[in-house]
């Protein structure tokens, strides 16, 4: 898909949650427009030198002519995007990334493993498969009830939910990998199954581990610190094995990224 870069009129930006927000942005044929996995890079208008780089997003839902994203206000980019009202604009740069590969056999049962401000892009990825005819199973962590982010959309993208918080106040207690092992464990023994999962690193990390275990292919999408956002500043590598013998090769998060083979990655 061509890489545009242009401007973006705001349909909605409100707060789902304390310090989490779903911007809406108008974008005519979205779903022709982006492949899920896939991310795009926003600048905030007017132009400021004090924010002088694009911030990096990965959608929750892409709809017929809008696409949202849920961001996590964390540092001066977000605060100022809280900020932002309905018909106010943005400047924004799509596709950017590789975007998750969707399996050809539609009897394979995909597993969504969402965390913290990474679950909602599961959302995506969930209605995307269900759209195809996967049969989707989710397991989200969070911190706590407040924080199970897009939730009741999530349970009507999936054929079942298994919800994770790290205090209990909803679903069980504990985190979102252990919840995808539960999911794991309800299966038939003759079923194919592919994991997905976006979130914090640890939980990736520990996602990796469960696939090695049951030996099931699982991808999952990362994020790193990033400028350019398209290849040219090499500001984002992560090791990413070559062969079994400890060698390996660094590569760009944001362009053969983000997804990438969860245990292709070497973690630190
Ligand atoms: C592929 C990808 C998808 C993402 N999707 C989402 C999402 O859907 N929702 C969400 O809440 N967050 C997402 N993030 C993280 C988000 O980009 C950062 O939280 C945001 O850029 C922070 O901006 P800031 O100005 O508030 O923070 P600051 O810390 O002030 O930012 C300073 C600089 O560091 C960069 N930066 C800071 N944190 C990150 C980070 N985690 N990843 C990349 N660059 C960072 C900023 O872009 C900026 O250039 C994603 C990151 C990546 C790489
Ligand atoms: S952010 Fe510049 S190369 Fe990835």
């Amino acid at each position: 898909m061509k890489k545009t870069d242009t401007t973006i009129k705001i349909i909605e930006n409100i707060e789902i949650a304390p310090q989490f927000y779903r911007m809406t942005l108008e974008l005519t044929d979205a779903k022709n427009k982006f492949k899920v996995g896939q991310f795009f890079n926003l600048k905030i208008l007017p132009k400021s030198n004090e924010i002088l780089l694009r911030r990096p997003f990965a959608p929750s839902e892409i709809l017929e002519n809008s696409l949202s994203f849920v961001y996590a206000v964390v540092g001066k980019g977000t605060a100022k995007m809280t900020r932002l009202l309905a018909g106010d604009k943005v400047e924004v740069l799509y596709p950017l990334g590789n975007g998750f590969s969707i399996p050809e056999d539609k009897s394979i049962k995909c597993i969504l493993v969402g965390g913290g401000c990474g679950a909602p892009s599961m959302l995506a990825l969930a209605s995307h498969l269900k759209e195809k005819g996967f049969t989707v199973h989710l397991a989200v962590g969070a911190k706590n009830e407040c924080y199970l982010l897009e939730i009741d959309k999530m349970k009507t993208a999936s054929s079942s939910i298994v919800i994770a918080t790290d205090d209990g106040s909803s679903g069980v207690k504990g985190h979102a990998v252990a919840a995808a092992e539960k999911i794991i464990n309800n299966l038939d023994l003759s079923d194919k199954v592919n994991l997905f999962g976006c979130g914090p690193e640890p939980m990736l990390k520990g996602l990796a581990t469960l696939a090695t275990k049951y030996q099931l292919p699982c991808e999952v999408s990362l994020e790193a610190r990033m400028a350019c956002g398209f290849g040219a500043c090499v500001g984002c590598v992560v090791k990413i094995k070559k062969d079994n013998n400890d060698n390996f090769v660094y590569k760009k998060v944001c362009k053969d990224g983000p997804v990438f083979t969860a245990n292709g990655i070497i973690w630190e």
